[in-house]
């Protein structure tokens, strides 16, 4: 092979600057205040720290805390923060070439990516790939390809599913107004069915999953019938389990009808919005694998590059194969460093046996954390429901303002705030836990690396049973906040949203 040379730019000049040196802000302080001045308001934040290095579940910030990690950037580093066999493939890969425009050439690592999810794919009827950066920009162009593919317009979407922020997947977001409201007019041919959750289906917690079944069965029929014409109908798109509505499986008997409804009227695609439960996130590498439904097209991102960005949509080729050249693309679509490091992370998930320890794991934290719902002498009263699948973990607080959830044995003298999750999660945080919320409703969420340890969980389970504890005895009016750590205040009104 002829070689490149490597110093390419030998013939610019340098400028004063480059022996003065520039100036560059390295204090917590100055990189909070130049945040503070100089970065949009409108992106929401936890808090204000400034994460430094990240190795496993451990993050340390540019002040010195050392934290343990359960978000692992909602769902993104799934080996864990610097995974050696990621970061060495991201730097062989950036030494090699890092940017090959997906228009003027195939890259190695494309194509290599491909043949790895070929065979972790859920269905081998599922062989058509297209990469792009984010969750949403796939979601964008799963709307494309079901538009073009079945020549209709409508899409239908669950009440509480999330899929993004740019304009098309905002219109198919409904889990917070707060993702598009003032923005508008949106994309129009969006129409919202139920998902079978007994919060927003304003029913209590005890009603039975049948009912939630057959009452959102009837739904998605009804819609049929009354908002949206099967002929008019391109594609069904839904969450396995709602992530940013509130970490809520759907049950097996709900996709089942979903996919009944799809090939009753021939014409329908199931778009599988697999973007935070795809991967081993759930036990299984894709969480549709739970119900053996078969889907037409599946969303992926987050977890699949740990950490790089890069996501994609697979489908069927015949109906790939709608989307003229040129439909589809971008200038990072693809990058070959991302897909060296989602190159990297496959490989990872096909040589170890991950989905054990996801289980293994999973099965430790419920246990836990249902431990510390039924001590109820120690705030496990304030806990509503636990739930999730796998390695998608959730709370759900009591909430005064749901007749729902209101009800408690603490007496009259003891008021709830509408908040309990985000005072957990402060307790949690001022503990050196980082934890998220999520949904319109009281729910505190974890989402931690794949490969977390049963030390990691032990850590974990102790972290929250004392914060539990001692939120409730504020709540309770027993004690007067305790002081535990630093609190940088969120700035930004507190994480908003995946
Ligand atoms: C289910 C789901 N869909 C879509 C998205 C949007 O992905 P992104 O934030 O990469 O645009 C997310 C992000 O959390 C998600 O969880």
């Amino acid at each position: 092979m002829p070689s490149l040379t490597t110093a390419p730019d030998a013939h610019i000049r340098l400028l004063p600057a480059a022996k003065q040196g520039l100036p560059i802000t390295t204090t917590t302080q100055g990189l909070q205040e130049i945040a503070h001045n100089h970065i949009t308001k409108g992106l929401g934040r936890l808090r204000d720290h400034v994460f430094k290095e990240g190795k496993g579940l451990r993050v340390l910030t540019t002040d010195g805390r050392k934290l343990l990690d359960f978000t692992s950037g909602i769902g993104v580093t799934s080996l864990g923060h610097a995974h050696p066999d990621v970061t060495e493939a991201i730097i062989a890969q950036a030494q090699s070439i890092i940017h090959i425009q997906c228009a003027i050439a195939l890259s190695e690592p494309y194509v290599q990516l491909v043949e790895s999810l070929l065979t972790m794919m859920p269905d081998p009827s599922l062989d058509s790939f297209f990469f792009w950066n984010s969750g949403s920009e796939a979601v964008e162009a799963a709307i494309k390809v079901a538009r073009a593919s079945t020549k209709r317009n409508n899409i239908v979407v669950m009440q509480g599913g999330y899929h993004g922020r740019t304009s098309g997947a905002a219109a198919l977001t409904r889990s917070k107004t707060s993702f598009f409201k003032g923005t508008g007019p949106l994309m129009p041919c969006v129409y919202t069915t139920a998902f079978p959750y007994w919060h927003p289906m304003g029913v209590p917690k005890e009603t039975s999953e049948e009912e939630l079944v057959r009452q959102a069965n009837l739904s998605i029929d009804n819609l049929l019938q009354q908002q949206s014409a099967p002929e008019d109908t391109a594609a069904i798109f839904v969450e396995p389990v709602i992530g940013e509505g509130g970490y809520v499986p759907a049950p097996k008997a709900f996709l089942q009808h979903l996919r009944k409804v799809c090939d009753k009227h021939g014409i329908l695609l199931l778009m599988l919005d697999e973007i935070q439960t795809g991967f081993g996130r759930t036990g299984k590498m894709f969480a549709i694998e739970h119900s053996g439904v078969k889907p037409d097209l599946i969303i992926y991102a987050k977890g699949f590059a740990n950490g790089m960005p890069i996501s994609g949509i697979v489908t069927r080729k015949e109906i790939m194969d709608s989307m003229p050249p040129g439909s589809l693309g971008g200038t990072y679509s693809g990058n070959v460093v991302a897909c060296a490091a989602a190159l990297a992370t496959t490989t990872y998930m096909r040589t170890h046996d991950i989905l054990g320890n996801v289980n293994e794991r999973s099965e430790q934290i419920f246990a836990g954390l249902r431990a510390i719902q039924a001590d109820t002498a120690n705030g496990g009263w304030m806990i509503e429901e636990v739930r999730g699948k796998g390695l998608m973990v959730a709370m759900e607080f009591k909430d005064p303002n749901s007749t729902l959830t209101s009800s408690h044995s603490k007496g009259p003298n003891v008021t709830l705030p509408p908040n309990l999750n985000k005072l957990v999660q402060d307790a949690c945080m001022d503990r050196g836990l980082l934890t998220l919320t999520t949904s319109i409703y009281p729910v505190l969420r974890m989402i931690p690396a794949l490969i977390l340890s049963e030390a990691d969980v032990e850590e974990m389970l102790s972290t929250m049973r004392e914060a539990v504890k001692e939120v409730a005895r504020q709540v309770e009016g027993k004690g007067e906040p305790e002081q535990t750590g630093e609190v940088v205040g969120a700035a930004h009104g507190g994480a908003e949203g995946d």
